[in-house]
């Protein structure tokens, strides 16, 4: 544990220093890149509705979507809320949940809004 505590510190510190050399802004943070949605893509990593995005709900979203209005985003009863109508599996922009959020409805960032996209384009599992 304080190994692990001593490398993060060292490495913060190092990209600390070495941002000071960036005259611009890098490319990686204007351009982010994707969530891979192909399984077969070396960097995939499965985005999981009860880690990844059920959080996001929970935080955000359930004081109005909860039994008095749809969808209901509680934990338990979103998936079966969001996949009535809200989510197309495979099709984020085609899904009234991702085109809602994108929009600025409930004030998410924007990693936020990528991991709920992602989750939707690799096959809305209830994972
Ligand atoms: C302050 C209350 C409130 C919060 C917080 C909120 N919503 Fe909503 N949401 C509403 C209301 C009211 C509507 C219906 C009217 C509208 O379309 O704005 C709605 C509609 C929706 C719809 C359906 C859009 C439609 O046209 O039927 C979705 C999907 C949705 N919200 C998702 C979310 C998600 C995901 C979050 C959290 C990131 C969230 N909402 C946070 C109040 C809220």
């Amino acid at each position: 544990m304080k190994k692990l505590l001593q490398i993060v510190l060292v490495s913060s510190l190092s990209l600390l220093c070495f941002s000071c050399y960036y005259d611009e802004i890098p490319d990686y943070i204007l351009n982010p890149p994707e969530i891979p949605t192909d399984p077969g893509d070396p960097d995939f990593v499965a985005i999981t509705l009860s880690t990844d995005i059920q959080p996001i709900f929970t935080a955000n979203c359930i004081g109005c979507h909860n039994a008095n209005r749809d969808p209901d985003l509680r934990e338990g009863n979103s998936y079966n809320a969001l996949l009535s109508g809200y989510v197309t599996a495979n099709n984020a922009s085609g899904s009234e949940l991702y085109t809602t959020v994108n929009s600025g409805h409930g004030g998410l960032s924007a990693q936020e809004i990528e991991l709920i996209k992602a989750w939707i384009n690799q096959g809305a599992l209830d994972n």
